[in-house]
């Protein structure tokens, strides 16, 4: 697909291609190291890849520095065709497996009775319903057990991560968090995976900022919020804080909590 429709003048997102490190990325780039060192100290520690961009750097520096990390998918059963495909590229590439975690069959079966796939459209109570089962209840047992976790989150997503910390008491779900790109801009993150040429999700490519299940997300404009393509029906003008999933409600409730040094 073109990045300009031909029916309109509309001009869809392009990520960024930066030429030369961003001001700071050495110091940032060793920071997020420095931090899954220390993530990896607390065993079990999972990561959990949702395989964006973001999460994609992260694979790479765990692979790299041959940290035990293991890393954790959630397969919502709605994943786009794109990264699933991604999924099996990225374990070839790494021979490094990515644990599936799935929702289960009786949570499944709720959701069809319940007609969730089109309601979701309809009712925000209903979509928060498919995310809990789809990703935070299947997360949650995931993370069962374990002693810290790994994240992808930026606080350059969003207003509403905009305060988040590098680690903090993760309280919904008992365990350390640690989110080693906290501070990484969209220019550090893109200049990363051009200059180490890491695999990524060829939505990236045709306008799609932000990814996350199919029904559930979809391209933007230049100039939109790069997260107003996930719910965006939920989404009004005047809204700041773009809506969540769940799995990070906790972070968002503490974010007063600053960096931990
Ligand atoms: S969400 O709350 O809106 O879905 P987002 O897509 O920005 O979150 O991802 C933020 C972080 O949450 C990711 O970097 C990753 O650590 C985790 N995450 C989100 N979706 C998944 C998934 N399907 N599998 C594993 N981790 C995920």
């Amino acid at each position: 697909m073109n990045s300009t429709s031909t029916t309109s003048s509309v001009t869809w997102y392009r990520r960024p291609r930066p030429n030369r490190a961003p001001d700071g990325f050495a110091a940032r780039l060793e920071d997020a190291i420095d931090l899954l060192k220390l993530a990896a100290s607390y065993t079990p520690c999972a990561f959990a890849q949702s395989l964006s961009a973001e999460d994609m750097v992260i694979f790479h520096l765990i692979a790299e520095h041959n940290l035990p990390i293991q890393a954790i998918a959630l397969d919502t059963g709605r994943l786009p065709e794109a990264t699933l495909e991604l999924w099996n590229r990225v374990e070839a590439m790494y021979s490094r497996r990515i644990e599936r975690i799935e929702p289960t069959a009786a949570h499944i079966e709720e959701l069809v009775d319940m007609r969730a796939d089109s309601g979701l459209y309809e009712s925000k109570t209903v979509r928060a319903y498919c995310c809990e089962l789809r990703k935070t209840a299947p997360l949650r047992a995931a993370l069962s057990g374990k002693q810290a976790w790994v994240t992808g989150l930026r606080r350059a997503q969003s207003t509403g991560r905009a305060n988040v910390g590098t680690q903090e008491f993760d309280t919904s779900f008992q365990l350390l968090k640690f989110n080693p790109l906290i501070n990484w801009a969209d220019e550090d993150v893109w200049f990363y995976i051009d200059k180490r040429h890491i695999p990524h999700n060829s939505l990236y490519e045709i306008g799609y900022a932000s990814i996350g299940c199919d029904p559930c997300t979809r391209p933007i404009r230049e100039n939109e919020h790069p997260r107003a393509g996930r719910w965006w029906w939920e989404q009004s003008a005047s809204d700041s804080i773009h809506s969540e999933c769940g799995i990070h409600v906790a972070t968002f409730a503490n974010s007063t909590i600053k960096d931990v040094p």
